[in-house]
């Protein structure tokens, strides 16, 4: 069967990867995919269409016969991607727009938990500056988390530890618009302690299977300092998330979403990313993303044993809650390795080279992300360049060698983390 993956990050290099995996698969197409899924080789080819240009997909899915489609990213599932492959009678994996709100709409998401009983900050909704305003000018205690409703590519939340930084936040979404639309509402939150993890499931609406849960590092500093990223690197499993924590999270966070989204007329599939603060193994639920994440995915795919073919098919056609799920024995870590300069500007088409010796090494993958390939040359044209992921029987290992992979890659101003997984140790 032919298949295709939506996205063009390091995330969907690791799903073309994936499932490219099974006998079962003859072409993984990705659209628009990267300098790494052009140059994989074997099955896996680019095509130059664009994640959003849901038109276009459905011609060329229906020219390439395509049996099965993986949407990574939020933007096409926002402007409803799922819900018109599926009016088309196609297969394909991740919620309608609907059900999407659960990360496209925080007040959506905030509404649903307290309506469903899920844990989860204590919060208020404000739709202008003046009553935002007064109540951050009445509030007893800081920090407060001031988070856009609306898509921001993960730059729209504040954690504010003073008054003044709340109030310029406000001013900021509601005055300046830094956001435009995705700030016309506005969630102000209490401040939840403890140590992040997210957890990811597979899901049909009903039944789901779970990938192991994984740590991201949002912050572009060693130490989580300075600003928030899209992610620098990730393990998987999170030690964070013992067997304990996880059957909690599954009873009070995964199960009642489902149902609740079900009893809603909303029901929930493809991917449901739950990003969870834990504190002395209590989960509240920070974010829902209706997707995998990105560096999470470059780990816990990679640490997936069974089919990933076979599971996306059964979580579409049935049979979900049968299909094999293993996962391997052991740990991975991936080393995210970026432009100079990012989360913020950054120069574009700096020449990379990667030492023909990372070939040999045994367990190491290179996830593209923003890269493109340029005559015979690799260049990089993004913030996030590569993601280097590792596993080996510990988690030490893994770390090990992913840095070791990271050494053998070079591109001018290259910047990354060198205490991913330094906690978990
Ligand atoms: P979000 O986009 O909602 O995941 O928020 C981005 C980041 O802000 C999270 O990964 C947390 O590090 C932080 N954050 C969000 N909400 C809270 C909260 N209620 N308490 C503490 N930190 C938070
Ligand atoms: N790694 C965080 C995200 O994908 O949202």
């Amino acid at each position: 069967m032919n298949v295709l993956i939506i996205g063009s990050g390091a995330r969907e290099h690791a799903l073309a990867w994936g499932v490219a995996r099974s006998s079962k698969v003859s072409t993984v197409f990705v659209a628009p995919g990267n300098g790494g899924t052009a140059t994989m080789g074997g099955k896996v080819r680019n095509v130059a269409i664009k994640a959003t240009d849901i038109d276009a997909l459905l011609d060329f899915v229906e020219r390439e016969s395509i049996g099965l489609t993986v949407v990574g990213p939020e933007q096409p599932l926002e402007v409803g991607i799922v819900n018109r492959f599926r009016e088309a009678g196609l297969t394909v994996v991740g919620p309608t727009a609907e059900a999407a709100q659960l990360e496209t709409s925080k007040v959506f998401a905030k509404e649903f938990m307290k309506r469903h009983g899920i844990p989860t900050a204590g919060y208020e909704v404000f739709r202008d500056h003046a009553s935002a305003k007064s109540f951050l000018e009445s509030c007893a205690s800081f920090p407060q988390v001031i988070k856009a409703s609306g898509l921001c590519a993960g730059k729209g939340v504040v954690v504010a530890e003073s008054r003044e930084q709340a109030l310029e936040a406000i001013h900021d979404f509601f005055e300046s618009r830094v956001f435009g639309d995705a700030a016309d509402e506005v969630v102000i939150e209490e401040f939840l302690s403890g140590q992040e993890a997210s957890v990811f499931a597979l899901t049909d609406g009903e039944n789901y299977q779970l990938f192991l849960p994984a740590q991201d590092h949002k912050r572009i500093g060693e130490g989580d300092t300075g600003k928030n990223t899209g992610g620098m690197g990730a393990y998987a499993p999170a030690p964070l998330v013992t067997p304990e924590v996880m059957s909690r999270v599954e009873e009070e966070v995964i199960k009642p979403t489902l149902a609740g989204m079900k009893a809603d007329g909303y029901a929930y599939t493809g991917f449901l990313y739950v990003g969870l603060m834990i504190d002395n193994g209590v989960s509240s639920v920070v974010e829902y993303n209706a997707r995998l994440g990105d560096p999470e995915t470059q780990v816990v795919v990679p640490m997936l044993k069974s089919d990933l073919f076979d599971a996306f098919i059964a979580s579409v056609d049935g049979g979900l809650e049968d299909v094999p799920f293993e996962m391997q024995e052991g740990a991975a870590a991936t080393v995210v390795m970026a432009s100079a300069g990012y989360p913020d500007g950054y120069e574009t088409g700096k020449a990379i080279t990667i030492d023909p010796a990372l070939n040999d090494m045994e367990d190491v993958l290179v996830f593209h992300a923003g890269t493109r390939r340029a005559g015979d040359n690799l260049v990089t044209s993004g913030g996030r360049v590569l993601s280097v992921t590792a596993s080996g029987p510990s988690l030490k290992e893994a770390l090990e060698k992913a840095y070791r992979g990271v050494a053998a890659i070079e591109f001018e101003g290259v910047v990354f983390r060198r205490d991913i997984g330094a906690k978990a140790l």
